[in-house]
């Protein structure tokens, strides 16, 4: 499986450096937080910096994961608040062409309104904290093979995960920080029953689409509600129409006085991967190939959905996420592609790493300590580029829904054959519901014909690839030996479609019952070309292992060595981003995207007004919110310094993908807004932190509670929150 591979290529499994520490910079652990408590309190924090150290304490323990997103709780009966973007598959989940939700928009004005979140969706609260690292690494030998490494590691961890979730209702995971130096054991409540709440209509949530997304200036309304329940017992419980409310230890008060320039902010999240610490050959590779290329195939993958699913039509709701989440990284890459030509990240990642090496060769014991981590890694990074440009297409067509989801039957059947402890992790007992919620899934996610026109795509840049990389069960079933043939394969593709019983959700069940010669004995062509993957896939992951385990030894080596350069300079580090719980802090401010001109931090009503254009899929706007913008009725929400209701702003937060829906707190830890986005300038900054660039977009709180009162009607929920007016 080329899981493993992928992420080598994208720069998650490799290293690199980055030493200069600025201004705002850093994704902090919490417990990194009390040496950092002069700066906080210089800055402005009111409360103790103690405090957010503190995971089962207010604040922190009303910030919660979504597994991907992060939310809050805002009200003691289990109501959390995240972005609209985080939300959108469950408000596709429960639309459909004649009823729209995502079109029109969803609020429950009671409990019972409420509707199921997707299958699959949970809300994860983060209890403790621990680290593992001595009792992972310290008994292993140096003499272990990469592959040998790997599996000792693993084993560790699954049994540690195993005794801690002995406690029901708990998901534990182990976390490792600067490419495998520290581990730690998180563990983290898992409910399980989430309904959707409220979710503005896309014309404020998504206002302004794709063209805006990544952009300043920005006028969205991203955000939307989710209610966490619980069985009476108040554990965890599947759902059931007899569950209560979660009660969260503590929630945040949302202000609807806010904030403004200069303001102190912070935010607690779930970042999910920053490469602040990467050499520069993963930065050209990544740069010059691994970027540029997955952008054109996202690019194609939403062409090709749009060729055969008319806007409003069933098959484009059902693709409406799919195509979200892949236009907002290929816009992402293309920004970063920008940046990296027009820049010189290049050369200043090469100047650090000239410096690092000199500092390691000036010293004697540094040398025999540091001095083979550097050229380990890049023979290492090497190793892993080998084969990826198969590796990533064949990632790409297993985006499509019916052979991936083959090949994790089939999997599970084989590792069924274990014993429990045993089984890849993914495949084990503590895994089963998930994996059943995503078969479900797959029913309000697929359309044949969607599904055939990807595929036929694919198939031909497939075909397009050197004979002896492609994998010979692939040609032989789409007949590629030939040569591709759009109408030929169109044709096998449509008779799988009609003689696949995986489209049907109740046989993908059932499948999860079925043992590997039930499997070797099909006739259902998907599963049958799952079976004559899988021997490959198996090489391909062991080999990926492998290497793994030879960079779970190298990396931390190296990572050391920064570590030791930067202490040596009186720095602390903080280690990439890796949707474990991470603070940062900054404040309101403004920027300059380019010569010559100067981003204020605020957007107002009227310019989001003046952005509208009828009927537009993405600059609609409700005839309802521009009756009140035109009325000036701005309630209790306007400002008189900015003559109108602020509806987004810019902060120097160093945040990613996964802050998404982070609440931005001010100095007492009051909700002034949810994280959302960063600005296309910023985007880069994954890679490479500039304190004159890099600026977060938040949606305002009163903004928020302005369409929540005056367009929404959402009165049941501004009552129930904490507001500090
Ligand atoms: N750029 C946002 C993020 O990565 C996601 C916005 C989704 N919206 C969209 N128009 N695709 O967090």
């Amino acid at each position: 499986m080329s899981k493993f591979r992928i992420a080598a290529v994208l720069g998650l499994a490799s290293l690199g450096i980055s030493m200069t520490s600025q201004a705002n910079e850093g994704m902090w652990q919490p417990h990194q937080l009390p040496a950092l408590k002069k700066e906080l309190k210089s800055l402005g924090l009111k409360i103790p910096a103690n405090k957010l150290s503190t995971l089962t304490s207010f604040p922190m323990n009303a910030i919660i994961s979504l597994g991907g997103c992060t939310a809050s709780f805002v009200s003691p009966e289990g109501l959390a608040v995240t972005n609209h973007h985080c939300a959108y598959g469950s408000i596709q989940y429960n639309s459909s062409e004649d009823n729209n939700l995502l079109a029109k928009g969803f609020l429950a004005k009671t409990k019972e309104a409420e509707l199921q979140a997707s299958p699959g969706s949970r809300v994860y609260v983060t209890e403790s904290l621990d680290n593992v690292s001595a009792q992972i690494v310290d008994d292993l030998s140096l003499e272990l093979s990469g592959a040998e490494r790997y599996q000792a590691i693993e084993k560790k961890q699954k049994a540690m995960v195993a005794e801690c979730e002995k406690e029901e209702g708990y998901r534990c995971e182990i976390y490792s920080f600067h490419g495998g130096l520290e581990y730690y054991l998180i563990k983290q409540l898992a409910i399980r029953d989430v309904r959707l709440v409220y979710a503005p209509a896309a014309s404020i949530g998504k206002f302004g689409g794709d063209t805006d997304n990544w952009m300043w200036p920005r006028h969205t309304g991203d955000w939307a509600f989710y209610r966490a329940y619980v069985g009476k017992d108040g554990k965890p419980a599947d759902y059931s129409k007899d569950n209560v409310p979660y009660q969260p230890k503590s929630h945040l008060k949302v202000s609807a006085k806010g904030v403004k320039d200069g303001d102190f902010i912070m935010a607690a999240g779930y970042p999910g991967r920053t490469n602040r610490y990467r050499t520069s050959a993963e930065v050209i590779n990544n740069f010059t190939w691994a970027y540029p290329t997955a952008k054109g195939y996202r690019e194609e993958y939403i062409e090709a959905i749009k060729s055969v699913a008319p806007p409003g039509s069933d098959a484009r709701i059902k693709y409406e996420s799919t195509i979200a989440s892949l236009a907002n990284y290929a816009k992402n890459y293309g920004s970063m592609i920008k940046s990296y030509n027009k820049g010189n990240m290049l050369e200043r990642k090469q100047a650090q790493e000239a410096a690092l090496q000199k500092w390691i060769e000036a010293d004697t014991s540094r040398k025999n300590k540091y001095g083979a981590a550097v050229a380990k890694l890049d023979e290492l990074v090497k190793k892993g580029q080998q084969g990826q440009e198969h590796d990533l297409l064949y990632a790409y067509i297993k985006r499509t829904n019916l052979l991936p989801a083959a090949q994790k039957l089939l999997r599970l059947a084989h590792e069924k054959q274990k014993p429990d402890a045993e089984r890849e992790p993914g495949y084990q007992q503590r895994d089963m519901t998930r994996f059943t919620q995503g078969l479900e899934r797959i029913d309000r996610r697929f359309a044949a014909e969607v599904d055939s026109a990807v595929w036929v795509h694919f198939l031909e840049k497939y075909a397009a690839l050197a004979d002896a990389d492609r994998i010979a069960a692939m040609d032989k079933t789409f007949g590629l030996d030939e040569g591709f043939n759009a109408d030929v394969a169109a044709g096998i593709i449509k008779k799988m479609h009609a003689d696949t019983g995986l489209s049907d959700t109740q046989t993908r069940l059932q499948w999860m019952e079925k043992s590997v010669a039930e499997f070797e004995a099909s006739d259902d062509p998907f599963i049958k070309l799952a079976v004559a993957l899988f021997e490959r896939e198996m090489a391909a992951e062991a080999k990926d292992k492998a290497l793994i385990g030879e960079l779970q030894l190298a990396r931390p080596a190296y990572m050391d060595a920064i570590i030791a350069f930067n202490a040596s300079q009186g720095k602390p580090i903080y280690a990439d981003a890796n949707s474990s719980l991470r603070v940062t802090y900054g404040s309101v401010k403004g920027y300059s995207p380019q010569d010559g001109l100067q981003a204020t931090p605020f957007t107002t009503l009227e310019g989001l007004a003046a952005k509208y254009v009828a009927g537009d899929a993405e600059f609609d706007s409700p005839a309802k919110q521009l009756e009140a913008i035109a009325a000036k009725d701005y309630g209790r929400y306007g400002q008189k310094w900015l003559g109108s209701v602020p509806v987004n702003y810019l902060g120097t937060l160093d945040i990613t993908g996964g802050n998404s829906g982070s609440p931005t707190l001010n100095n007492k830890a009051e909700l002034v807004g949810l994280l959302f986005d960063g600005v296309y300038e910023s985007i880069i900054g994954d890679w490479d932190y500039d304190d004159k660039l890099n600026r977060s977009i938040s949606v305002d709180s009163r903004y928020m509670l302005w369409v929540m009162e005056k367009v929404d009607g959402a009165h049941n929920l501004i009552k129930e929150m904490n507001v500090v007016y």
